[in-house]
């Protein structure tokens, strides 16, 4: 694999977010408590207006940001159009690291080349599991259950131009339990989410390589 080099310091982090926002709180804590030194979160951006990772953002001090997408533009410019201005700030905040904290829009184009090994994502199963397009929040889990999986998980990765398909940098496993619903898997996950995005980012600053 390439080594990445993540040498600014501080490392500044852009996380990405669309909804609640359970993970990006964990990274805030774990800023909080020393943990990400040379990281520092420099900016929150959501691709939905009002949603309380914003909240969380402001709460903490950090720069919150709301980018949404163009539903004027067809779908392909519109991603290229959001990726383009998510790039933009980037460079403008000299950003050196970039975290998926529960972001739903697809990025594309120049931002995934610009960022190459420095973007990971978590997604809400043990992948190549139960990943890609269309695979997220309660499909996620539901197809898990459907599959009679026996365990389930969270993975943290590198970001490529797939979806859901870079390396993998960290899994976490849970059991999957017969009387499991898709919300108490879920539920459960999210907890192993919160040890695992935090765990892949210090690993990104700590050693600055993937
Ligand atoms: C998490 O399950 C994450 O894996 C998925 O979206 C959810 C976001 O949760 N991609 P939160 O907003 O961080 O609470």
């Amino acid at each position: 694999m390439r080594k990445y080099v993540l040498n600014s310091i501080p490392v500044n982090i852009l996380v990405l977010v669309s909804g609640n926002g359970t993970n990006l709180q964990a990274l805030i804590d774990a800023e909080k408590a020393g943990r990400l030194n040379p990281g520092k979160i420099a900016a929150v951006i959501s691709d939905h207006a009002g949603v309380y990772a914003l909240e969380r953002a402001r709460l903490a001090g950090i720069p919150a940001i709301t980018e949404v997408t163009d539903k004027t533009l067809p779908k392909p410019e519109r991603r290229q159009e959001l990726s383009d201005r998510i790039l933009r700030i980037c460079r403008e905040r000299n950003m050196g690291l970039i975290i998926y904290a529960g972001f739903l829009s697809i990025l594309t184009g120049e931002l995934i080349e610009a960022y190459a090994g420095r973007m990971i994502n978590i997604h809400p199963s043990l992948l190549p599991k139960f990943g890609g397009r269309g695979m997220y929040g309660e499909r996620v889990h539901q197809a898990a259950l459907a599959a009679g999986e026996k365990e389930s998980g969270c993975t943290v990765h590198i970001v490529d131009a797939g979806t859901d398909t870079g390396p993998i940098l960290i899994q976490r496993k849970v059991p999957v339990l017969a009387a499991d619903t898709p919300d108490t898997l879920a539920e459960r996950i999210h907890r192993e989410e919160h040890i695992a995005i935090v765990d892949a980012a210090m690993m990104m600053i700590k050693k600055g390589t993937p």
